[in-house]
């Protein structure tokens, strides 16, 4: 939404005394390439410690004291707010408009990343069984939401973007998807990327909330209804970033490892998707791997 991490960085450490002691620090901004100037990236400084899916991977549960520290990273930013952040675009749902916030997310993943990724693939997604229209149909369900107050959101809070450092200390890096809007997003986001154990669903959910509704009044307004409509969104969405991704893992060669996990990546985000994008019948794990071998021949010119 900002395209700048470094002025993120800059902004979220100058509000917030905890995330700055969490998230890298920003050393120098990226350069774009121009008249006379190099490109240069990003430097930030390095945070001692390994990414918390090196140690628990996806599925796994996380120890309290982990998920201690990780609702503590959504209850400081809950308290960072659209003034305290860089100037949002002037397309940008603002204040507490949760109705047109979703609609302006779904409206990107519609209208930019799906055809993206369809025309990219093509043609996997329609042997895959997801049909052009599959995210408007959802987009067109979406009921009115309570409004809550737009806070700081990271939006891809997974295990490869936690660190876990020293006294099980628990930073926060890759903030290039920052925004300000609805907390509720980002909690889906966390809860959907994260693949938490069943078991601990509730609960991770439970302690976010008992933690936002300390931080600030309203946050959670509504969330009975509107969780569900999140998380189904979020489900709905990823289908395409991720079979990109699976996509994408393949070389030129394919390896049968690295192939298989394709396979499975594609299947879970079908399985996912399924429900809330209305998809009568997905394919199984035999016919994926039918579609994705002939698209990569496809691609490769039948090796
Ligand atoms: N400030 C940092 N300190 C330590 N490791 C980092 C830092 N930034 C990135 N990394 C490492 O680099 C990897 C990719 O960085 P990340 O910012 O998550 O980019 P992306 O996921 O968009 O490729 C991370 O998973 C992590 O291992
Ligand atoms: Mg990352």
């Amino acid at each position: 939404m900002w395209n700048d991490e470094y002025e993120v960085l800059q902004y979220v450490s100058k509000s917030s005394p905890h995330l700055a002691d969490l998230s890298p620090q920003p050393l120098r901004p990226a350069r774009q390439p121009g008249a006379g100037i190099e490109e240069e990236p990003l430097v930030l400084l390095f945070i001692e410690g390994d990414t918390l899916d090196a140690v628990y991977p996806r599925g796994s549960a996380l120890p309290s004291p982990l998920l201690d520290e990780i609702v503590g990273i959504f209850a400081a930013m809950a308290k960072v707010q659209e003034v305290d952040l860089p100037r949002v675009p002037s397309d940008w749902p603002s204040g507490d408009d949760s109705s047109a916030f979703i609609r302006r997310l779904a409206t990107f993943a519609q209208r930019d990343v799906e055809p993206l990724v369809r025309e990219k693939l093509h043609p996997l997604l329609e042997r895959l069984g997801l049909p052009e229209h599959a995210l408007q149909r959802f987009v067109d369900r979406i009921p009115r939401l309570k409004r809550r107050p737009f806070c700081l959101l990271h939006t891809d809070l997974h295990r490869g973007n936690l660190v876990v450092g020293p006294q099980d200390r628990v930073s926060v890096i890759d903030w290039e998807f920052a925004m300000t809007g609805d907390p509720i997003y980002d909690i889906s986001t966390h809860m959907v990327r994260m693949g938490y154990p069943a078991s601990q669903f509730d609960s991770v959910i439970g302690s976010w909330k008992a933690s936002l509704d300390a931080a600030r009044p309203g946050l959670t307004e509504g969330i009975r209804a509107d969780l569900p409509i999140y998380l189904a969104y979020e489900r709905a969405q990823s289908i395409y970033p991720d079979i990109l991704r699976a996509a994408s893992s393949l070389g030129a060669l394919i390896e049968e490892g690295v192939f298989a996990r394709a396979v499975a990546r594609i299947e879970s985000a079908l399985q996912r998707a399924a429900a809330p994008l209305q998809l009568e019948r997905t394919p199984d794990r035999r016919q994926i791997a039918t579609a994705l071998r002939e698209w990569h021949r496809s691609r490769v010119g039948g090796s």
